[in-house]
Order: C-alpha cells, then sequence, then structure tokens
C-alpha cells in the first residue's frame, strides 16, 4: 500500500557519523549545534528569529504566550487542522471560536473571522492545511483593521510560499513542526518563527523553565511561569543534516502536486481545491473533493492506494468545541475531503496508476 505519509530521513553514511559525533561529544543538550540549526533555519525562512522547540505544540502554545492570550479570552480558529492547533488553545484558557472555511480552498475563510471578532478575541489561528498556504493578504489586513495578532500554523506549509515569499514571513508567529512524518523532521520537534526581536528574547526564556540562559542560575530571578521546551543537540543534529536536502525533498512534494492538479482537472465526480493568487503550496498531502467519498477510499485501497480524509473535524471534539457554530462551507467541504498520496515516495508510475483509477471512476 503507498502511504499517505511517510517518515525521510537522510542516508546513513551521511547522517550516522553527525549523530555520533554530537552523541558522544559529552554535550547532548542545547548547546552550540541548537544554536547552528537555528541560524540556518532563520537563513532558510529569510526573516525573523528562529525559536527551536521540542514541538509543534510547544511553538503554539508560546506564541499563545507571547501574543498575551489569558485565561477567558477567545482565540479563532478552524476546525479543519490536526488537534493540536486547537488544544494549545485550551493550554493558556483560552477558548476557541470557530471560523468557517473557504470551500475552494479548505482554510480558514477571512470573512467568516470578520463575522466572529468580538472584544474577547485575543488572536487568531491559522492554518496552512494539508500545505495550501492561507489568504495571507486578506488576514494580514484583517489583523491589521482590528489589531489583533495572527498565529499561523505552517505545520503542513515548509517551503509553501506566498508573493515569492516562504511561510514564516508573513505574521509575527509562524509555528513549524518536525515530527516524524512532516516535510522535514527531527523525531521529533518544532519551531516558532517570530519577528519582533524582543517577544523572541522572551520566549527564549519561557522555553527554559522562566530562566535566562545568558546569566547563572543564581543570578536568575523566575518572573514567570516557563516551561521546559527547549531542542537538543541530538535532534538539532538531525535537522541540521536534513536542512542540506530540504530543496530537494520540498521539490519532489511540489512536482508531485502540480502534476496530480493538471492531470485531475476536469475528471468526473473530483472538484479540485483551488489556491489563493500568488500562493505556492508545497502539498504535504494532495487534497481533492470526491463524490460517494468512502466509495472512492475503498477503490484507492482496494489498488494499492492509502487515501483518507486523516483529520477528524475539531469541531466534532466535545473539549474543543466552547462555541458549537454552524459552519456550512466546512460541511460541505468535509462531506468530500479526501487527502491521496503526494510526497518524495510516490513515483511517477504511481502517479499515473492513481489519475488512471481516479478517470475510471469509482
Ligand atoms: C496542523 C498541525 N499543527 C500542529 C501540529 C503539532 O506538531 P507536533 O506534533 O510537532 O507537536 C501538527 C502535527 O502534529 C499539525 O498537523
Amino acid at each position: 500500500m503507498i502511504p499517505l505519509v511517510k517518515t525521510n530521513l537522510p542516508a546513513k553514511d551521511l547522517l550516522m557519523p553527525r549523530i555520533e559525533e554530537v552523541l558522544y561529544s559529552g554535550y547532548i543538550s542545547q548547546g552550540d549545534i541548537v544554536e547552528k540549526f537555528e541560524r540556518k533555519f532563520e537563513e532558510y525562512i529569510g526573516s525573523g528569529h528562529t525559536l527551536s522547540l521540542n514541538s509543534g505544540t510547544a511553538a503554539l502554545h508560546l506564541a499563545l504566550i507571547l501574543a498575551g492570550v489569558q485565561a477567558g479570552d477567545e482565540v479563532i480558529s478552524t476546525a479543519l487542522t490536526a488537534e493540536p492547533t486547537n488544544v494549545a488553545i485550551k493550554m493558556v484558557g483560552a477558548k476557541v471560536r470557530w471560523a468557517d472555511v473557504d470551500y475552494n480552498t479548505g482554510n480558514i475563510c477571512p470573512d467568516s473571522i470578520e463575522k466572529v471578532i468580538n472584544s474577547k478575541t485575543k488572536a487568531i489561528i491559522v492554518v496552512d492545511y494539508a500545505g495550501i498556504p492561507v489568504d495571507v493578504k486578506r488576514i494580514q489586513e484583517i489583523s491589521k483593521k482590528y489589531n489583533i495578532p495572527v498565529i499561523e500554523d505552517a505545520a503542513h506549509a515548509l517551503g509553501a510560499k506566498f508573493d515569492g515569499k516562504r511561510t514564516g514571513n508573513h505574521f509575527p508567529f509562524t509555528v513549524f513542526s518536525f515530527q516524524a512524518i512532516k516535510h522535514l523532521t527531527t523525531i521529533d520537534g518544532g519551531a516558532l518563527q517570530i519577528q519582533d526581536e524582543d517577544l523572541y528574547e522572551k520566549g527564549k526564556v519561557i522555553r527554559w523553565f522562566g530562566l535566562d540562559k545568558k546569566r547563572t542560575r543564581l543570578e536568575n530571578n523566575i518572573t514567570q511561569q516557563g516551561y521546559k521546551y527547549h531542542m537538543n543537540n541530538v535532534n538539532a543534529c538531525v535537522g541540521l543534516v536534513q536542512l542540506e536536502g530540504i530543496d530537494k525533498v520540498v521539490e519532489q512534494y511540489i512536482q508531485n502536486g502540480k502534476y496530480l492538479d493538471e492531470k485531475l482537472k476536469n475528471v468526473k465526480g473530483v472538484e479540485l481545491v483551488e489556491y489563493y493568487e500568488n500562493s505556492e503550496p508545497s502539498y504535504w498531502l494532495y487534497t481533492l473533493k470526491v463524490e460517494k467519498r468512502s466509495d472512492f477510499i475503498n477503490m484507492m485501497a482496494e489498488n494499492g492506494f492509502m487515501a483518507s480524509e486523516l483529520h477528524k473535524r475539531n469541531d466534532q471534539h466535545d473539549y474543543l468545541n466552547d462555541y458549537p457554530t454552524v459552519l456550512t462551507n466546512l460541511d460541505n467541504f468535509y462531506e468530500r475531503m479526501v487527502h491521496i498520496p503526494c510526497g518524495w515516495w510516490v513515483s511517477k508510475e504511481d502517479l499515473d496508476k492513481m489519475i488512471n483509477l481516479i478517470r475510471k471512476g469509482w
């Protein structure tokens, strides 16, 4: 079965000597290698400061803290995402306020965001779902108009672009995940790309129990709640080796995605997802909308290809559904939505097989 997601690690002879060196260097916790990974990641993104962390969820939590979200506040978010996006909102004691999605893209709809903004709204989380960039321009305008910070959850969208610039450049906070099956894995890990230097410095302290690493323990005085969220040298070493080959990996997702976009046009029973003007997805999953979804999934499975909706709509989790909301576009999108394999492990032959199967019908 060709899977929907797969772990990508560099060749053994490239990775193992580098890891071995770190493992026996006597310094495996957060140190020089972490620093090096962060500076290289900053170069890759192109602007802002990289705070490496031990998960994308930690990055979401930290972004919410740095955005000033507190217990009782509201955060506008989408229900079409992996659970960590919305679980993180609950970690700061805030409530989740749903905005609907745009039926054409599956991403959070700017008009719907605007409709649910109220005096308790303290942040907006937008998700580049499946690797498709959100409507950056409109969301930036809303953020400015209402003076509400935006956190971009780009866990699915490393290397995706808007206006020629990679995710990580468009909002004050961008979250990346380096968990096992993402474009870039450090085994587990994440990063928060922060545009403001003072907030970045504050983030460093919160990442490490509330302690300032520039001072000795004895000189420190904890003044706020902190966490143990840092990355270590071993994970950072994996990240550094991964970064050396990341352009090639991301390009494979993109080339496969573009090929599917081209070949699945005007196929009966299939509606393609659209992309916003000036945006370039990085196709972590290939998303399409199909009629009779369960028949489609069965047909693909019988022929050796995994197809799935993958994520449960988050408003179906009681704990996350603070304000039950009618989400008509999401209802229509989710009923038809399915992901098919598209990453570096999918060969041209696999793509053609899938295309022929879909064209034949189900
Ligand atoms: C959209 C989204 N946001 C956040 C996360 C959290 O990342 P992590 O698993 O690194 O904590 C994930 C992945 O699990 C995700 O898919």
